[in-house]
């Protein structure tokens, strides 16, 4: 099935929705993203999602090209048209097209893209197995809280950890392990306390780490958000990452340490439940 795709304000067939070549995107990574989860049709913490595009877009001086509510209709709009059920949507806004130079155009016009995934969420069969990770050095910039699309080197990162026989990296950085390629990195201590990152510019505020955060601590559980250390992962009771497209994955494996039994932990089973439970009663 060829999908139906949004480019600034057009509903195209994927093989004729066509970007500039001089689009910012394109020569600078002059762009942010978000993906959305859909569960059953309907967007899963979309409000998140949209909050922290803004965020993004403030962050490098881009214009939305949309209203809220224009973004909310592209968004339901993308999934009617697909007919998507379970899966995600990708959107994209650069700064847009101009003649090549390091200094931003005087009168840009972003570009708008989005496009649906169809692919397993609830369902996943990783959520059964858990992951194994490769430690790498965390080699990206120093303002990963802004979510642009420079993603080179978590696909290195992400290559690299394959090619030592892992499923995912997790980006080490003096140290403390910042995050995964594309995910948060959480551990729970053998006293069952979660410990996941502070927010700050090392690292991308996910949205799905803020409500797992909420939903431990309503939950009574202890939640210290403090870095950690790759030693203390790898003695920790239990291991999982979180995002959008992962909701709450065990890790099973860091390198050559076991975690805990080498199977999905209790906590972050609990956890995925109770994010699944609450994200799907208020899916819009
Ligand atoms: N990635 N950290 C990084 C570096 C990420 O790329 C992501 C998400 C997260 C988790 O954020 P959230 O819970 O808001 O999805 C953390 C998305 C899913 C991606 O690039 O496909």
């Amino acid at each position: 099935m060829t999908r139906i795709v949004y480019l600034n304000g057009a509903w195209l067939a994927e093989a004729d929705a066509k970007v500039s070549v001089f689009d910012r995107g394109f020569l600078f990574a002059d762009a942010i993203y978000e993906v959305t989860a859909v569960i059953g049709g309907k967007l899963i913490d979309y409000h998140g999602h949209a909050a922290r595009l803004q965020r993004s877009l403030s962050e490098l001086g881009i214009a939305c090209p949309l209203t809220d509510q224009a973004l909310l209709d592209v968004h339901r709009d993308i999934v009617r048209r697909n007919g998507l059920d379970e899966g995600l949507i990708y959107l994209q806004i650069s700064r847009g097209a101009a003649d090549r130079d390091f200094a931003y155009p005087a009168k840009p016009e972003p570009t708008l893209v989005l496009f649906t995934q169809a692919k397993p969420v609830l369902n996943n069969p990783r959520n059964e197995t858990g992951i194994s990770i490769a430690t790498v050095p965390d080699w990206r910039w120093e303002r990963r809280d802004i979510k642009t699309v420079q993603l080179l080197y978590p696909s290195m990162a992400k290559m690299e950890a394959m090619r030592r026989g892992a499923d995912d990296a997790w980006l080490v950085e003096d140290g403390l392990v910042t995050e995964g390629s594309a995910a948060t990195a959480h551990i729970i201590k053998p006293d069952g306390t979660l410990v996941t990152r502070g927010l700050s510019h090392a690292l991308l505020h996910g949205i799905t780490r803020a409500s797992i955060i909420d939903l431990a601590r309503g939950a009574g559980m202890t939640v210290e958000e403090r870095g950690f250390s790759v030693e203390e992962a790898k003695t920790a009771a239990e291991a999982f990452i979180t995002s959008a497209t992962n909701f709450a994955t065990s890790v099973i494996k860091i390198d050559d340490a076991v975690i805990g039994t080498g199977k999905p932990g209790l906590v972050a089973t609990k956890l995925r439940g109770l994010y699944t439970e609450s994200r799907l009663a208020s899916a819009i």
